[in-house]
């Protein structure tokens, strides 16, 4: 079996699509193992475990604002059920080497914007503001740098005249549920490699899945 860790922040909306189309994948045999907050409270602890998987809260505060310091405790935790993969499905905080180097291009995030636009904080907001026609959702390698890893998937996402805040948070969120649930499908298939002869790129064979 596939093993999957899932890190969350809020909504869990991205969680909640990897728990309904990723357990009941029949291309798969992958379970979500653990889902790690950052946040007390957040809705996304209701939905883990109401799916009945194990699940933690660990805030930076608690460990003194140091990163290192909570990503060693995440680790920690990682630890005990063994992930094969470890998804950032809206963890909304900087990760440092001490999980990086721990599962090397094992850690994957979600981004909701066509990388390198509008990385960091509210993209869609930023890439409504700026007039942008078209925005996308990114599933990258996550490295140290902000939003900066490597894209496994991208697709575009259309801004359209008249669109709001809200109606295109709607479009953006569909595509994510859609993308993250195909990008973990593919890691699950072993179909997701970085190019030997271009370190910077990842190869994806999405033929006959
Ligand atoms: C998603 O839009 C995700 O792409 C974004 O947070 C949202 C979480 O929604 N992540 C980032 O902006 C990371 N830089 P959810 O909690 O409903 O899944």
């Amino acid at each position: 079996m596939f093993r999957i860790a899932v890190m969350v922040s809020g909504n869990g909306s991205n969680l909640q699509a990897l728990i309904d189309n990723v357990h009941a994948n029949d291309k798969v045999d992958a379970q979500i193992v653990m889902v790690i907050c950052s946040k007390e409270g957040a809705r996304a602890i209701e939905r883990a475990e109401a799916a009945g998987i194990r699940t933690e809260v660990v805030t930076l505060e608690s460990r003194g604002g140091d990163r290192e310091r909570r990503d060693g405790e995440v680790v920690r935790l990682l630890r005990l059920v063994a992930p094969d993969l470890v998804v950032m499905a809206g963890w909304m905080s900087i990760v440092t080497p001490v999980l990086l180097d721990a599962y090397p291009d094992r850690v994957i995030n979600l981004h909701p914007s066509l990388l390198p636009a509008f990385p960091g904080m509210d993209s869609i907001a930023q890439a409504l503001d700026w007039g942008a026609k078209v925005t996308g959702v990114t599933v990258h390698i996550a490295e140290e740098a902000v939003d900066g890893g490597p894209p496994i998937l991208q697709e575009p996402v259309p801004i359209l005249p008249g669109d709001t805040l809200e109606v295109l948070e709607e479009r953006v969120h569909g595509v994510e549920h859609r993308l993250l649930v195909r990008a973990v499908t593919l890691y699950a298939q072993g179909k997701v490699n970085r190019d030997p002869a271009r370190l910077r790129r990842m190869i994806v064979d999405e033929g006959g899945s």
